[in-house]
């Protein structure tokens, strides 16, 4: 591609993207499509020729976009969210134009000195521990395996590295736990059957007293209690682990605590919500994803420490091709996770940071937060839905409940969510808490305004009244 047809492309594909922006609410959230479809429309083989970038965007716009489901959509109720904004957007422009790697600071000095600072000014947002240092991974699940590997050099005096594990080491985590954790035990070695899921109360939080039982029980019985991973804001109800009783049990015991914040991390950076983080001075480790709900495009994932020679110690190897004169002096990241190579996340992050400031993100919190109580509290006067779980943040979880039997119940709400989201005006999913089938709504796309979340009610309620009248 020439110069000046880059130069036209990149102008027109910002003006694109700002439509796109504009424009999302016109569209359906989700494509309605059946598996295969967009690839049947593809050719099977790369073109031997380059193509012309006029008729390649225009594949991009009439194959390729139908087939998105748009996560940025105001209407955007599922899963938790993944929001990023226009300065994100623009500095990943501005690294991919940059095309650098950022594996060690020789590669990249600014992203790693940018990566230091950002962290830094998230640690403080958030009110972690002064002694904690940060790094970005690409993923919550990614820093959860870094964790578990931590943990596990330690408690082993780093010969499990050597050795492999010698003796049974056992990761404790609720039962409401991210699958990414089963997916990091599994990695790291320790064996699925090596993991204790704790009870959990009404709130469906970690029972302390249930885990210092299991650790106990588990140390008896010859085996080698090791980690603790405690969830603020669970994926199913977002529920909030009890830091402080959970860390005086890691303290007492001796085990590696780490903290999964993923998605209830951001909250922390309101004055009235740090209290989910009470008690994470005690933790060894700690993540949370800018990348859902604090406006930083996918991926981005805060990942921080207390003992930064244990994760270096843990992953760190010297090929000479890798050295440099200034090893002493840096750090170099690619010590500090599993990926050797690295993208240049701080950059995106640090646009969002400054261009929104602490009070514009913390304004956008706030407010889903709000929303979140006021559809909840539409659920708690409706006659025919109810709550099914506290909402200490932006996630709803509710059911219809006409009355009908039990055994019923999650047939018919499975219904009302296929033919919301069939409906194309919102999208949400559904969790099983304590085995009865819930729907969540969960808030947190940056253009979702208080008319979005209305409604979202309108719908589910008038689609939810259709069922029940129609007796499906
Ligand atoms: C509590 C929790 N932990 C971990 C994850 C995994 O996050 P990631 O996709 O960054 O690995 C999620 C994803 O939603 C989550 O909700």
């Amino acid at each position: 591609m020439d110069k000046d047809t880059f130069r036209t492309f990149g102008h027109r594909f910002v003006d694109w993207i700002a439509d796109y922006m504009e424009g999302l609410e016109h569209l359906p959230v989700a494509p309605s499509i059946r598996p295969g479809d967009i690839r049947s429309r593809l050719p099977k083989e790369a073109p031997i020729q380059g193509e012309d970038m006029e008729k390649i965007f225009d594949d991009f716009r009439t194959l390729i976009l139908p087939g998105m489901t748009h996560w940025q959509h105001p209407s955007w109720f599922a899963y938790f969210p993944a929001n990023n904004s226009p300065p994100s957007v623009l500095a990943e422009i501005l690294t991919a134009g940059m095309g650098a790697q950022c594996m060690i600071w020789q590669t990249s000095p600014a992203a790693e000195e940018l990566e230091v600072v950002t962290l830094d000014w998230l640690r403080g947002m958030l009110g972690l521990p002064e002694d904690m240092t940060g790094v970005i991974q690409d993923s919550a699940s990614s820093a959860t395996l870094a964790a578990l590997l931590t943990a596990r050099e330690k408690a082993t005096g780093y010969t499990a590295n050597t050795s492999g594990i010698q003796t049974p080491l056992v990761v404790y985590l609720s039962e409401e736990a991210h699958s990414s954790v089963e997916k990091g035990v599994k990695i790291a070695g320790y064996g699925n059957r090596n993991l204790r899921r704790i009870p959990t109360d009404d709130s469906f939080a970690m029972i302390p007293e249930e885990l210092e039982r299991a650790v106990e029980k588990d140390r008896q019985s010859g085996f080698s209690p090791c980690c603790v991973v405690a969830t603020v804001g669970t994926t199913s109800s977002s529920a909030i682990d009890p830091l402080k009783e959970i860390a005086e049990i890691c303290r007492r015991r001796q085990l590696w605590l780490h903290v999964d914040a993923a998605y209830a991390g951001t909250a922390a950076i309101l004055p009235e919500k740090r209290w989910i983080l009470d008690g994470v001075e005690g933790a060894d480790s700690f993540v949370f994803n800018p990348h859902k709900w604090m406006l930083t495009n996918f991926d981005c994932s805060a990942y921080f420490v207390r003992e930064p020679s244990a994760l270096i110690r843990t992953f760190e190897i010297h090929p000479e091709y890798l050295k440099t004169g200034v090893d002493a002096q840096v750090k170099n990241f690619r010590d500090w996770g599993i990926p050797l190579g690295r993208r240049f996340r701080a950059l995106k992050l640090w646009f969002v940071l400054r261009s929104y400031g602490i009070e514009g993100i913390q304004q956008m919190v706030r407010r889903h937060i709000e929303w979140a109580g006021l559809f909840s509290g539409h659920i708690k006067d409706s006659p025919h839905f109810e709550l099914m779980a506290p909402v200490p943040l932006s996630l709803v979880c509710f059911r219809l409940n006409d009355g009908r039997p039990e055994e019923e119940l999650d047939e018919l709400n499975q219904t009302l969510l296929e033919r919301l989201n069939a409906s194309g005006k919102l999208l949400m999913t559904q969790t099983r808490l304590r085995g009865q089938y819930v729907l969540r709504l969960s808030i947190g796309a940056r253009l979702t305004e208080t008319r979005h979340v209305e409604e979202a009610w309108q719908l589910i309620d008038a689609f939810a009244r259709d069922l029940i009248t129609t007796g499906a």
